[in-house]
């Protein structure tokens, strides 16, 4: 095997960076495709955190001819210390791209980095400006890009680009999502296996037709039982679920390490009284049972599970179980966009629809309706990984246990499943939960440091993780996360440090 360092040594004297313009850059192929324009400009004074950037901003405009679909796919390119990598930049919600920042964060380390729009507006939130056509109905080219076709075509453009800037095309290419970007990860794995050698798939997205609409049952269930808790009422029952659980692993940190053993039963709330900014309010029956029905998951009419529910921990006031409220007993529900946004345009095609009015039957058909247009589209659920591992390819996901809007056990399933298909799974991907840790980022657990590092580690030095190690966002405490299904186990000592714990199977604490 040739180690990376001899490698990038050849590559560092082969690479010449040519002039950042369309003399030395041109058209890249893609397929089906047909491009527009292509611009190149360097970039001398880009201010990033504390240091300035030197970059070719490449930005290529291309169309899936018969589609009517119009695609940005931006590439920058270092002036001078490539690492000789290329890096894919994740979406978050209905964009394709989370932020403009990523490009810079990855230029930063060394990186050519890619992003891509794939054909519409970068609001992560809504989908108004491109999910109907001008006759009303679901534009389903620009969600086959949005899915899949975008994605592959950005790596093969970003590709082109390299070469032509640089003389040759990268070492080894990365991609790097959280959320959208997530199952952006785990789409290029499963249907564009020779896209990155390298993908970095956290809280994935993965099974969009059915989490998304599971996503409205928090909502569902409020309008059915007539109780909107504000948030007060909702943070008082988690937090009651975290004092309760929190010290089962040894250790009272604030986080429940493994919510699946948490039995905490929030009816034994009821009643209880609660200071919502100076108003004392009394935890009711409903209320309780908002928050059991949202931890149970969505379920069919006949009572069976339809989707899993939130893990216990995870803040139901800032994801999925929003109110607003003019008084502590005088609430509405405030649906998550992405989830009503789905439900209205993709499944229902009438923006202006009124959800709180849906009975379970019409709820469950929009559930079931879901699952069998777009699974095939945008699922991203194709266990079948073999493509990937014969290519070489490895992937990492971590997801964490507190995530207030993408149920984790849905990575759990995919995972499982990927390993049933496949025993030896491990040797090509792995999966870490987090505890503590909310959506992409934030929450009371470790955080993954640099689970990037530890993807590059595996793709170029062979060495695959064990552990991520991880941080608290304040810095005061250092875990490592264990690889699924194992746990972390706390041996003794400072408590605050990664080395008192150890990562052994569930059943044997
Ligand atoms: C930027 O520089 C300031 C002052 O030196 C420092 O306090 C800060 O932590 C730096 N920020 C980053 C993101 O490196
Ligand atoms: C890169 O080029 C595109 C197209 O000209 C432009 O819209 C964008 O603002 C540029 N980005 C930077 C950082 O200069
Ligand atoms: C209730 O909370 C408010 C702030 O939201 C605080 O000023 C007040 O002292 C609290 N009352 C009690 C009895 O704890
Ligand atoms: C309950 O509904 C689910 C979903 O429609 C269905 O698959 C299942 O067969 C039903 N079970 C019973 C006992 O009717
Ligand atoms: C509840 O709030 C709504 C709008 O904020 C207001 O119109 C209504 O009068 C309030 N109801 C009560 C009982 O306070
Ligand atoms: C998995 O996909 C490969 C092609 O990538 C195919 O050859 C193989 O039969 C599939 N395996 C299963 C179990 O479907």
């Amino acid at each position: 095997m040739v180690t990376a360092s001899v490698a990038g040594l050849w590559f560092a004297s082969a690479t010449h960076a040519s002039d950042c313009s369309t003399s030395s850059i041109s058209n890249p192929s893609i397929p089906h495709g047909q491009v527009l324009d292509l611009s190149a400009t360097p970039v001398n004074n880009y201010n990033y955190q504390n240091s300035t950037l030197e970059f070719c901003n490449v930005t290529v405009i291309y169309t899936h001819p018969g589609w009517n679909d119009m695609i940005y796919v931006n590439v920058w390119l270092p002036s001078s210390n490539w690492n000789q990598r290329l890096q894919g930049a994740g979406g978050g919600g209905f964009s394709a791209l989370d932020s403009v920042s990523d490009l810079a964060k990855a230029v930063a380390g060394g990186y050519a980095v890619v992003g891509t729009d794939a054909g519409h507006e970068l609001n992560p939130a809504s989908s108004d400006s491109w999910s109907l056509d001008e006759s009303g109905k679901v534009n389903m080219a620009l969600l086959k890009d949005f899915a899949s076709v975008a994605l592959n075509d950005a790596a093969l453009v970003a590709k082109d680009v390299i070469s032509g800037f640089y003389g040759h095309g990268p070492r080894y290419s990365y991609w790097n999502g959280c959320s959208t970007g997530g199952r952006q990860g785990l789409m290029l794995a499963q249907r564009y296996p020779t896209a990155y050698d390298g993908i970095l798939a956290n809280a994935p997205a993965i099974n969009w037709p059915k989490f998304i609409v599971a996503e409205y049952w928090p909502q569902f269930v409020m309008n059915q039982l007539k109780s909107h808790p504000p948030s007060c009422v909702t943070d008082a029952i988690t937090a009651a679920a975290v004092k309760s659980c929190d010290g089962d692993d040894g250790v009272k940190d604030g986080v429940i390490s493994e919510p699946d053993r948490c039995q905490f039963d929030p009816l034994t709330t009821v009643n209880q009284e609660i200071n919502c900014s100076g108003q004392t309010v009394a935890i009711t029956r409903n209320d309780a049972l908002v928050v059991q029905k949202i931890w149970d998951g969505m379920r069919s009419v006949n009572g069976s599970s339809l989707w899993y529910g939130l893990e216990k921990g995870a803040p139901l006031s800032s994801g999925l179980a929003i109110t607003t409220c003019s008084s502590p007993s005088n609430c509405t529900g405030t649906p998550f966009p992405i989830s009503s946004d789905w439900i209205s345009q993709f499944i229902l095609e009438n923006p202006s629809v009124d959800l709180t009015q849906i009975s379970h039957e019409q709820y469950q058909r929009i559930f079931e309706y879901s699952c069998k247009k777009y699974d095939p589209i945008i699922g991203t659920n194709n266990p079948n990984l073999s493509a990937f591992k014969q290519a070489g390819g490895k992937l990492v996901t971590w997801h964490g246990l507190a995530d207030q809007v993408i149920f984790p056990k849905g990575t759990e399933k995919y995972y499982n499943e990927v390993e049933e298909l496949d025993p030896s799974v491990r040797d090509f991907y792995r999966l870490f939960l987090a505890p503590g840790v909310q959506h992409c980022e934030g929450g009371d657990g470790a955080i993954p440091v640099d689970p990037l590092e530890s993807v590059v580690n595996w793709v170029e030095r062979g060495v695959a993780p064990e552990t991520l190690l991880g941080k608290t966002e304040d810095g005061s405490r250092s875990r490592k996360l264990c690889q699924y299904p194992l746990v972390s186990v706390y041996l003794g000592g400072d408590s605050r440090d990664a080395s008192s714990y150890a990562c052994k199977e569930a059943s044997a604490r």
